[in-house]
């Protein structure tokens, strides 16, 4: 039997009394019916230095090096941003710069919670990243606007609908990516081993 799909859903929030909580739970609780091994990043409670590339300091913290674990044991992410700005939070884009080959030919489904407006623009911000670490995305995603949300619930049934979906494809798709990837990997540097050849 095949050992259990690795997923990561990531909370792209500084905050603890955030709408993004109840979407992290969501996916959280889907991706492990669906028969997933399931762990939970919560950015706030990391506290993490922005990134300062080279720093040897912020290489040893507890918070960084769980951050890049975490993300090389998965195969597949739920990564859920609050949109701030028109674009994805400090936060999670402070994640993202701490990563990439532990990225490199993974699978992300995206979910964006917002005050009010689409999420497109978060959306986007979260998929290119995700795109120049070498990840691939979902060709659907998910939005959870302020008025979907009743003291912290979810309550609009098409959102949650639509993360649920999101979650399910996350592990149906992650194992067979991040398979084929390292097979592709293995072959070396070649050009037969398309981009996981940049990372043999
Ligand atoms: C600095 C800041 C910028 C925001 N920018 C947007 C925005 O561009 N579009 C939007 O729909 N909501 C915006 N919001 C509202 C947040 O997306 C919304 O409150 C969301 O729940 C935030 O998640 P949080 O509770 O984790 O901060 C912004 C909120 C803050 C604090």
């Amino acid at each position: 039997m095949n050992s259990p799909a690795k997923i990561l859903v990531v909370s792209g929030s500084a905050r603890d009394e955030s709408n993004v909580h109840a979407v992290v739970s969501l996916a959280a609780r889907t991706a492990r019916g669906a028969g997933a091994e399931v762990r939970e990043l919560l950015l706030h409670r990391l506290r993490l230095p922005v990134m300062d590339h080279g720093d040897a300091e912020q290489a040893a913290l507890a918070g960084v090096r769980e951050v890049r674990e975490s993300a090389a044991w998965a195969e597949g992410f739920v990564l859920v941003t609050p949109e701030y700005h028109g674009s994805m939070s400090g936060c999670l884009k402070n994640w993202f710069d701490f990563l990439y080959p532990e990225l490199a030919g993974k699978l992300a489904g995206v979910v964006a919670v917002t005050g009010g407006g689409s999420g497109d623009m978060s959306i986007t911000a979260v998929k290119t990243s995700f795109a120049w670490c070498h990840g691939f995305t979902l060709p659907f995603h998910a939005a959870a606007r302020g008025p979907d949300f009743e003291e912290g619930l979810l309550q609009n049934q098409r959102v949650i609908e639509r993360i649920e979906r999101i979650a399910h494809d996350v592990v149906r798709y992650a194992p067979l990516l991040r398979g084929t990837f390292e097979e592709a990997r293995a072959l070396g540097r070649g050009v037969e081993a398309g981009f996981a050849g940049t990372h043999a």
